[in-house]
């Protein structure tokens, strides 16, 4: 989704932005632009495309040590070039960047229109480069509050004019904004990604605040003007997390740290002594804890698919009734709040727009929810009284994976915690306990076969619809393999509990349309296999990701190890991670940006 850099200092700004901009096109884009103080003026420069395309066009010798730029993801207007950020008034004194939606945007431009104003783009964005240049304040902050304090909506801004040519005013509401504070030096991105290199000292911007950078210095007001007190924090990020190291995908480096990440989202987390867990974040006493009737996860995409699988991990251990509800149809269905239930908001950005809005949701009625989070110090992170991080490492790639698998480690720790204070035997907790342990090992075993799973994957690569089925985890399994191949491959996979199949969809298995089974070793196999065998009387090929040798015969069989079946999901992804990611490099696939898709959907 779209992102934003800011820089103001005494360097060149324009390499220190188009390197920014870099460390952006990870979120999903379609469009990149500039604009930087230069003697006479400002200097813009955007294009339709990569950054590289827009890099193509900047003058050999553009000096300007304060600028902004901005990665666009298409809301409102095609990609094009006129319609890449930053967006300027008629006479080119203000630029602007933006993330977000204006929503009253329709109205205010009409105004505009009739008074004369030629728009040149079609973004809600140009408005407000026009809104700050008409107003008549002495000071650039005091204009764009004006103008903020008239929109309604989403946004995340950055704004130079050209007769404040010292400096940036940037502001925030729903959409991050964050300061990033180095010697002689200030930064503003929408991701600390963009900041990570020079900084790791930040101020987040909350909604409704605004603020101005200087070289010399920054203040935070609100849009009242209210002085806001800042305490800067310190970002646990490397910037070499942010590089492919040997990689040709970070989909492929995501996939490969996933033994590491599932390690370190454990480490410290086990307490043998009580065959249980441990969990400092939550914030909840334990006895506190155990007054929740229900638990309901939330979130969105794979995040939402992760609460499917963790919602019946908890169910399985706590033996409390648990379920999980994309955020946004429950953010829109006026959703009863029970303060006896217990909300999760699952997000690995921390940033995700619908996801938010359902936290405020269950705040505003009163409710308890707490964060399954990636990024630290992200806004759901902060919006959430407590939760548990996954210290699975920045995740680059648009496709979970790694995040995905350190969502369900996570949660099979809240399980255990949770089931170890109601039924859950010290033999059983144990049992968990001890497969936990051993899973970075397995999924490295697992991995270690990627030749396998890549023939398969280009085997199958050909073919333009599949299937996903499973059963109970293992729809849930199949939910998540059937996104990520669509995601990467463009392939149209469609998951179906395994016996919903023959209530519809058996219509379409032919030759043509492979089917991915899951089969985890648990009580439905016999089921299972009857499916499999319904299919294949239909030519359907079947690959089938099961935990040992299947009764009937299938055309591809991966066999992984066996673990504590709650685990399972999380050794039968990671095949159909590397299945996806080889069929979408047989089909040239832009693996890390796939099309139209965005890393973090800060819209809604
Ligand atoms: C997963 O591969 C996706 N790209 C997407 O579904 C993602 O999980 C979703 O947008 C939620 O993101 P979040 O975890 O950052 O909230």
């Amino acid at each position: 989704m779209c992102g934003i850099v800011a820089y103001v200092g005494r360097q060149n700004a324009m390499p220190i932005l188009v390197e920014g901009l870099r460390r952006l096109e990870y979120r999903g884009y379609d469009s990149a632009g500039i604009a930087v103080h230069r003697a006479g003026g400002l200097a813009v420069f955007k294009a339709k495309g990569k950054v590289r395309e827009m890099e193509a066009r900047l003058p050999a010798r553009l000096k300007g040590t304060v600028g902004i730029g901005h990665t666009r993801w298409a809301t409102h207007g095609e990609p094009s070039d006129e319609n890449a950020h930053p967006h300027t008034d008629s006479s080119e004194r203000i630029a602007v960047v933006h993330n977000g939606i204006i929503e009253n945007a329709g109205a205010l431009r009409a105004k505009l229109e009739a008074d004369g104003t030629e728009f040149t783009s079609e973004t809600d964005t140009e408005l407000l480069a026009h809104l700050i240049a008409a107003e008549k304040g002495d000071s650039l902050i005091d204009n764009v509050r004006s103008v903020l304090r008239r929109v309604s909506g989403a946004y995340g801004v950055a704004v130079l004019d050209g007769d404040h040519p010292e400096e940036i005013v940037v502001a925030r509401n729903g959409s991050p904004v964050v300061i990033g504070i180095a010697d002689k030096a200030f930064f503003a991105a929408s991701d600390v990604a963009a900041l990570v290199r020079h900084t790791q000292q930040v101020v987040y911007l909350d909604d409704g605040e605004i603020a101005r950078l200087t070289k010399d210095g920054y203040e935070v007001t609100t849009l009242d003007a209210v002085p806001s007190e800042k305490t800067p924090s310190t970002i646990e990020l490397d910037d070499m997390e942010f590089d492919k190291a040997d990689f040709a995908h970070f989909m492929l480096k995501e996939i490969h740290e996933q033994p590491d990440a599932v390690a370190r989202t454990l480490r410290g987390r086990l307490e043998p002594r009580f065959s249980t867990a441990r969990l400092g974040g939550l914030n909840i006493e334990a006895k506190d804890l155990l007054r929740f009737k229900r638990i309901k996860m939330l979130g969105c995409g794979s995040a939402y698919i992760a609460g499917v699988l963790g919602a019946k991990m908890i169910e399985r251990l706590a033996r409390i009734p648990c379920d999980a509800e994309p955020a946004a149809e429950f953010r829109y269905r006026n959703p009863i709040i029970e303060q006896d239930t217990l909300y999760f908001a699952v997000s690995q950005s921390g940033e995700t727009f619908d996801t938010l809005a359902a936290v405020e949701e269950v705040q505003r009625k009163g409710g308890t929810v707490l964060g399954i989070i990636n990024s630290v110090g992200s806004t759901i992170a902060r919006t959430c009284k407590g939760g548990v991080y996954l210290h699975a490492g920045p995740e680059v790639a648009v496709v979970s994976t790694k995040t995905f698998l350190c969502t369900l480690t996570v949660f099979a720790l809240i399980g255990l915690y949770l089931g170890r204070m109601k039924d859950v035997s010290p033999a059983e907790g144990k049992r968990l306990l001890t497969a936990l342990e051993a899973l970075p090992e397995q999924m490295q075993q697992v991995l270690d076969r990627e030749d396998e799973f890549a023939e398969v994957g280009r085997k199958y690569a050909h073919y333009d619809h599949a299937y996903f089925i499973g059963r109970n985890e293992g729809f849930a399994v199949a939910m998540e393999g059937a996104l990520k191949l669509k995601e990467v491959s463009y392939i149209h996979a469609e998951a179906y509990p395994a016996s919903e199949l023959k209530h519809g969809p058996l219509a379409l298995v032919t030759a043509q349309t492979p089917t991915i089974a899951i089969v985890p070793n648990d009580d439905l196999v016999e089921k299972n296999m009857a499916t499999i065998e319904e299919i294949k009387a239909r030519q359907g090929p079947v690959l089938a990701i099961a935990q040992g040798e299947l009764p009937v015969e299938v055309e591809d069989l991966i066999v992984v190890p066996e673990t504590h079946e709650l685990l399972a999901p999380v050794l039968m992804l990671l095949p159909l991670q590397l299945i996806a990611y080889h069929a979408a490099l047989a089909r040239e696939c832009d693996v890390d940006q796939p099309r139209n898709l965005a890393k973090s959907v800060t819209v809604e």
